[in-house]
């Protein structure tokens, strides 16, 4: 794992990106034509698909994906452990929520989620609460489609 990502928004994680699924290449494109690039128009361009591996002790700090590199749709699936990730208007802090993603779910940040919130997966686990819970927080891994 890597202490921070270069932009220090990203810390305890390894990452990569892949376009191609090894023997399994032609499965995986289906799975994620089925469960994934099907709900958009097919005129989106996407980019490669990013592995982000967090670990148990890793946190992403508040951030907007890059408005050049990435288009208005950032999609992404979750795996292995829950994890909370919190929403902020960037002009009013106070204006925030929490979002629980399960593993095996699909979440789509679009429109006013995608440019007028930061996102962030807090490093601080006792900031991982939903509905009042506490959620255990472990290692996490995360396919993102931009
Ligand atoms: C990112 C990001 C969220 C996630 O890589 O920019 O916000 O679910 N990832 O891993
Ligand atoms: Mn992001």
């Amino acid at each position: 794992y890597q202490d921070s990502h270069f932009d220090y928004v990203i810390q305890g994680y390894r990452e990569c990106q892949a376009s191609h699924w090894g023997d399994q290449n032609d499965k995986v494109i289906e799975i994620f034509n089925k469960k994934v690039y099907d709900f958009f128009p097919r005129t989106i361009e996407w980019l490669p698909v990013h592995i982000l591996d967090l670990s148990e002790t890793g946190g992403i700090k508040p951030h907007i994906d890059n408005v050049d590199y990435s288009g208005n749709i950032v999609a992404g699936i979750c795996l292995m452990s829950s994890t909370v990730m919190i929403f902020r208007h960037k002009d009013d802090k106070n204006c925030n929520f929490s979002v629980l993603l399960e593993p095996g779910c699909l979440y789509i940040q679009r429109d006013k989620v995608r440019f007028n919130f930061t996102h962030e997966i807090p490093q601080d686990p006792a900031q991982h609460v939903f509905k009042g819970q506490i959620i255990p927080k472990g290692r996490r891994i995360s396919l993102m489609f931009r």
